[in-house]
């Protein structure tokens, strides 16, 4: 099948996991403090800050016509108010390179990372936020608007809800009890109930916040300079009932998915980032049954999914879809094509269904900081040797590059 015209293929990064040397961000402090969950820290990740000219050439020389990139918050606006011009300058060369290459450059204003002044008064708990984002929004567009093909606001602006749906992490109180928490504010010279950190703000006051945030965000992006389409990225997943689960899925995904989809019938998009099932039983979350193959994440191995979350978004959100993120974390590349070629199966299938998708981006092009599990999982299409920073093209980053160049499966 033949993809449309003007289909975006690509791949997706976020700052923190690959630039390195991130230190005036929450989840360098993170990495750092006693008590650190992180199983290590991000350091020089992938030295993307200096070698983006590199990185962008190899992506548009694979055969990719896109990249999803994020900005950071924490180098543009290093304390409360004071903007960095050469930190914008570093963006808009990066945008350049882009266009330089013929790369469509998709923007994502925040991606997880938050400056640390953020943090420390209250980060995504506090309504504050909302119209610091928008005010960090506005002065970035105008810097580079004109330069921006597609603009994501917030990554995963569901994530801390999903994360305490799967009892993944902490409950409320726990979290305000855990040590990093203290030490992460202890460092920042506040008490742990002002520290919040995005992935890891579960109250339930936060979802207004990142909905305001999300809003606010939008409106300035759309009043700068530049004319492209806005919206918002979510973690979906194909939730399957187990006997009797019907009524507690129903609510897990009104609570961390419906809400969203709604909220984004406003924007010009929706970003479908989509990785595993979940099966949900009458108590909640069940683990995968029996025979599932897994992958590094511990996630079960599910591309066909992509194809029944791009048709609930749609349906739901009643506007555009994106894939700005799919992918899997394996050491065995012959798994990344065997799963990508099931999920774009499944896209084609609702392209052909008449499904207005306008792109795919896979997670990512380099294998890269992956949270809190470090540098373990192996999400590449390219490898790079932690010591050499040397980048090494994977089989299936040259089979999905060619994909691309022909836009056809
Ligand atoms: C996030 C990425 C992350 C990826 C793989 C997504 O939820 O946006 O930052 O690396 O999943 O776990």
């Amino acid at each position: 099948m033949r993809f449309p015209p003007g289909f975006l293929w690509g791949t997706a990064a976020a700052a923190h996991q690959v630039e390195g040397g991130n230190t005036n961000c929450d989840s360098w402090l993170l990495e750092h403090v006693d008590g650190t969950i992180y199983a290590e820290p991000s350091g020089d990740a992938c030295d993307h800050y200096r070698r983006y000219a590199e990185d962008i050439a190899l992506l548009a020389a694979l055969g990719f016509n896109a990249y999803r990139f994020s900005i950071e918050w924490a180098r543009i606006e290093p304390e409360q108010g004071e903007f960095s011009i050469a930190q914008l300058e570093h963006y808009r060369r990066m945008l350049a390179a882009c266009h330089e290459h013929g790369l469509k450059a998709v923007v994502t204003m925040h991606h997880f990372t938050s400056p640390r002044w953020i943090a420390a008064r209250g980060g995504w708990e506090s309504p504050e936020t909302a119209k610091l984002f928008a005010r960090y929004c506005e002065r970035a567009v105008d810097h580079l608007g004109d330069l921006v093909d597609t603009a994501c606001t917030l990554n995963e602006l569901n994530l801390g809800i999903l994360f305490q749906q799967q009892g993944f992490i902490y409950s409320d109180e726990e979290i305000l009890a855990t040590p990093w928490r203290a030490a992460a504010a202890r460092a920042l010279g506040t008490d742990a109930e002002n520290f919040s950190s995005f992935p890891f703000c579960v109250r339930s006051r936060s979802r207004d916040v990142l909905l305001e945030a999300h809003r606010l965000g939008a409106q300035a992006l759309r009043a700068g300079p530049g004319k492209f389409p806005v919206g918002m990225t979510l973690a979906l997943r194909d939730l399957h009932a187990a006997a009797g689960g019907e009524q507690v899925r129903d609510r897990i995904r009104f609570e961390a998915e419906d809400i969203f989809l709604q909220a984004a019938r406003a924007d010009d998009f929706v970003g479908v980032q989509y990785y595993t099932a979940q099966r949900i039983g009458p108590d909640g979350p069940l683990p995968p049954g029996p025979g599932a193959e897994f992958t590094q994440m511990g996630y079960e191995f599910w591309p066909d999914g992509l194809e029944t979350t791009i048709r609930y978004a749609s349906a739901k959100a009643q506007v555009p879809v994106i894939v700005t993120e799919n992918g899997v974390a394996t050491e065995d590349d012959s798994r990344r094509v065997a799963y990508v070629e099931r999920a774009l199966a499944g896209l084609a299938r609702c392209l052909g269904d008449g499904i207005d998708v306008r792109g795919y981006f896979y997670w990512s092009m380099l294998d890269n900081f992956e949270w809190l599990y470090g540098y373990g999982p192996k999400f590449g299409l390219v490898a790079v040797d932690r010591k050499t920073q040397r980048r090494t093209v994977k089989p299936s980053a040259a089979w999905l590059g060619r994909l691309a160049s022909t836009s056809e499966i």
